[in-house]
């Protein structure tokens, strides 16, 4: 048997005896899909990644460094994400949690997005932000989303709830930073323009035209603009 096929087996394993029928449950999912196999030598991945053998194992496993230096806003939203997911940080696989630093330049937003796989906690470090999350659709068509947003100053936190659409917005007069903390290790990002307007291959257009009920020469203008991203 394979190394990988044997963790494989062995995890399968602790899971099965480790789980009553009292508490099972649908883990939630490390990665966007998992197209299933049947075949054992292929079925490597546990949680999204393979463990690493315990004895190889360094304190440099847990470490991450270089959160202390600002990110790169040159780019149209005038943010970046820097983040420590378990593809920057091998040692939070299975662990539930990561972090991001985000900066903004003055005017620069954190674009409305969510994160499938996570609930979100930010804490402003420098500047003033204006930040705030939508809820899903109320059971009223008639009736609207509701936003909860806030003004937050250094020492400010705010929580964005796991799947909903959030932002966060520069209004203040200089640079600004924040430090994010996030219950996956793969917390996934979904920048809702980006997403909609600079997929590949693009959403057709009349989609777009009906679903936003706009112009079709807007929804051709959003599509050809480059759309790179700040994470
Ligand atoms: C497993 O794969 C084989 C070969 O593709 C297929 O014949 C078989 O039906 C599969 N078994 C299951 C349980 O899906
Ligand atoms: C920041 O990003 C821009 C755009 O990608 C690039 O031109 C510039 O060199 C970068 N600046 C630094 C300091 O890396």
């Amino acid at each position: 048997m394979e190394i990988s096929a044997f963790h494989f087996v062995l995890s399968m394993a602790i899971l099965v005896v480790g789980s009553s029928p009292a508490d099972a449950y649908d883990p939630d999912p490390l990665q966007d899909f998992c197209v299933a196999v049947n075949d054992s030598k292929a079925a490597v991945f546990v949680n999204g990644k393979i463990c690493k053998d315990p004895k190889t194992v360094t304190s440099d496993d847990f470490f991450i460094s270089g959160l202390n230096k600002p990110g790169n806003t040159s780019n149209p939203f005038g943010s970046r994400v820097t983040h420590a997911f378990v593809d920057d940080l091998p040692g939070l696989n299975t662990l539930g949690i990561s972090i991001v630093r985000i900066d903004f330049a003055p005017n620069g937003v954190n674009p409305p997005h969510e994160h499938p796989r996570a609930s979100e906690i930010l804490v402003v470090l420098k500047g003033k932000l204006y930040a705030g999350f939508i809820t899903t659709n109320p059971p009223n068509p008639n009736h609207k989303n509701k936003l909860f947003a806030k003004i937050l100053k250094p020492g400010d936190a705010f929580v964005f709830p796991k799947g909903l659409i959030h932002f966060q917005y520069n209004v203040g007069k200089t640079s600004a930073v924040a430090i994010a903390s996030l219950n996956s290790q793969n917390p996934g990002i979904m920048t809702i323009p980006k997403a909609v307007f600079g997929s590949e291959p693009p959403v057709r257009a009349d989609v777009l035209v009906k679903s936003f009920q706009v112009r079709e020469k807007l929804v051709e203008y959003l599509q050809s603009l480059p759309w790179t991203g700040n994470n």
